[in-house]
């Protein structure tokens, strides 16, 4: 299922947000890919170009994060990096599945859900924790 922004989801540091935007975009290319029309070339073309998106743009996502987060002396730091690194790890287990196993269906659907569940506990639990610390300290 298509994962909608939502205020709900905002951290309220502009930055931040637009990044988990942009993110969710592209799981949501990934989820609403026509794969009852496509062969498994192109399943898996399509699967490749948003694997490529998302291993890039989310590591440089976490960067901003992680730098922003010590720039003001977070006191979650540790926790919330450790995530990240979860992340990046089951990351790299589906994309070695899908070099493996090949692409099927079956696996892009288990893609999405596993990016859309950690995405959005994560947002709504991690980040949002650490916005309101951030702009407690920030300048007006
Ligand atoms: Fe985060
Ligand atoms: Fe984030």
């Amino acid at each position: 299922m298509e994962i909608q922004w939502h205020e709900s989801l905002a951290t309220g540091v502009d930055k931040i947000d637009d990044q988990h935007k942009e993110i969710i975009a592209r799981i949501n290319t990934l989820i609403n890919m026509d794969m009852e029309n496509m062969d498994s070339e192109e399943m898996e073309h399509e699967l490749q170009k948003v694997l490529r998106f998302l291993g890039g743009y989310v590591i440089d996502h976490f960067n901003a994060e992680e730098e922003i987060m010590t720039r003001y002396h977070y006191p979650e730091y540790d926790e919330h990096k450790k995530e990240h690194l979860t992340f990046l790890k089951n990351f790299a287990t589906l994309k070695r599945m899908f070099e493996k196993e090949g692409t099927t269906s079956l696996m892009i659907t288990a893609t999405q859900n596993q990016a859309v569940d950690w995405l959005v506990k994560h947002i709504k639990n991690i980040d949002q924790k650490m916005a309101a610390f951030l702009k407690s300290k920030m300048q007006p």
